[in-house]
């Protein structure tokens, strides 16, 4: 473990991200950012703050009308009949089922805009991940403009993560920042608005729940939902060992008996059985410090890694890390809206911030 110097104490205060007021519609915006996340899309509304934050989930009936979206088709997802079905429109951080992101969407901003003055967006900035190719770029562009918008614009997610951790990115200083997202972990060396070095892969918090799902069937012959395996990973999931750890108890259909049952799950089978993600986002930091210029790499080592997205929430992943390549690692204030809140400063000061807008 390191001890902190000066320097990093300084680095942690500009993670606090500017928390802005997320008040009533009272007045109308027509300028939105969006984070459409794998997991979760938040939307930020100009002069608001943010004003939306609900799970990617759409519930459609037979006839494809959706009927809910966010908590509330949460809730319906793995207990429906065969009149309704659950789908989540984006896989590794892109979107996979483009009519249906684009429904999902519309119903966001009608959920976040006065309904009549629903055609009136006027600027959508929306959040896409490094490693995204031009014609899922493209998707992501028809996709917002399908659900209302007049102008869209894209940042790319470590950029608003790091004008939402509070870094200057304008500066000639390199600043590394790491987001742990729901389908994809994205790295990515900044200075001067500009990514130096990125490294995005299609892994994160849904594949450690499927890791979960699998471990404890092939352990315990137990098959369990994805909703069981989220529960267990954030009540007793870990990167490392620690004190005064708790068990935790979830529920399945036993694969031998058919019949359902309660089993107790270690701290240490989730360690297992997540290890290989946790390994693989560990491995994609050390490939980008390898392939960091070494003045920005003198940077990093005195400002630290700046670590946001759900996956930051993992008991230890930071300490993991930071043993691992024997530099400080900070976590984010609120790491599930910095991306998000990050976007709508961009958005607020896009004037200042043309050059990072792809
Ligand atoms: N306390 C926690 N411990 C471990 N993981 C957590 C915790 N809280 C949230 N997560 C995980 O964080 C992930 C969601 O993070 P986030 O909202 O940043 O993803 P996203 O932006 O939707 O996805 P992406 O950026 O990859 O498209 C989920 O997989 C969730 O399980
Ligand atoms: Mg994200």
């Amino acid at each position: 473990m390191h001890t902190e110097t000066p320097v990093e104490e300084k680095t942690k205060k500009q993670v606090k991200t500017k928390r802005k007021k997320t008040g009533f519609f009272g007045s109308l915006n027509t300028d939105l950012a969006i984070d459409l996340g794998t997991t979760n899309t938040l939307i930020y509304a100009l002069g608001q703050g943010v004003v939306l934050n609900e799970p990617t989930i759409v519930a459609l009936d037979s006839k494809g009308n959706t009927i809910a979206f966010g908590h509330e088709a949460q809730l319906m997802h793995e207990k429906t009949h065969k009149k309704i079905r659950t789908v989540r429109p984006l896989k590794g951080g892109v979107i996979a089922d483009f009519e249906i992101a684009e429904k999902m969407m519309r119903e966001m901003i009608r959920k976040v805009m006065d309904r009549k003055w629903f055609s009136s967006i006027k600027r959508l900035f929306i959040t896409v991940p490094n490693g995204i190719t031009a014609v899922e770029r493209m998707a992501v562009r028809d996709s917002a403009e399908n659900a209302g918008a007049k102008e869209v614009f894209l940042v790319e997610e470590t950029v608003a993560a790091a004008v939402g951790l509070g870094l200057d990115v304008k500066e000639p200083v390199g600043n590394m920042v790491v987001d742990i997202g729901g389908g994809t972990t994205e790295i990515a060396i900044i200075s001067l608005s500009g990514i130096v070095y990125s490294q995005s892969i299609r892994i994160g918090g849904e594949q450690m729940n499927e890791e979960i799902v699998s471990y404890v069937r092939r352990k315990y012959n137990l098959l369990i939902s994805e909703r069981a395996a989220e529960k267990i990973k954030h009540e007793i999931g870990s990167a490392v060992p620690a004190e005064n750890e708790k068990e935790t108890l979830t529920k399945g259909r036993n694969l031998v008996s058919g019949v359902p049952k309660t089993l107790t799950i270690t701290p240490r089978d989730v360690r297992e059985a997540i290890s290989e993600t946790v390994n693989a986002c560990l491995d994609a930091v050390t490939k980008s410090l390898e392939n960091t210029p070494p003045e920005l790499g003198a940077d990093i080592l005195d400002r630290g890694i700046m670590l946001t997205g759900g996956g930051a929430l993992l008991k230890g992943i930071d300490r993991l890390i930071s043993e691992a390549i024997d530099l400080p690692v900070h976590i984010a204030d609120n790491p599930l809206t910095t991306v998000v809140e990050g976007a709508g400063e961009i958005l607020d000061k896009h004037e200042e911030y043309q050059s990072v807008l792809i």
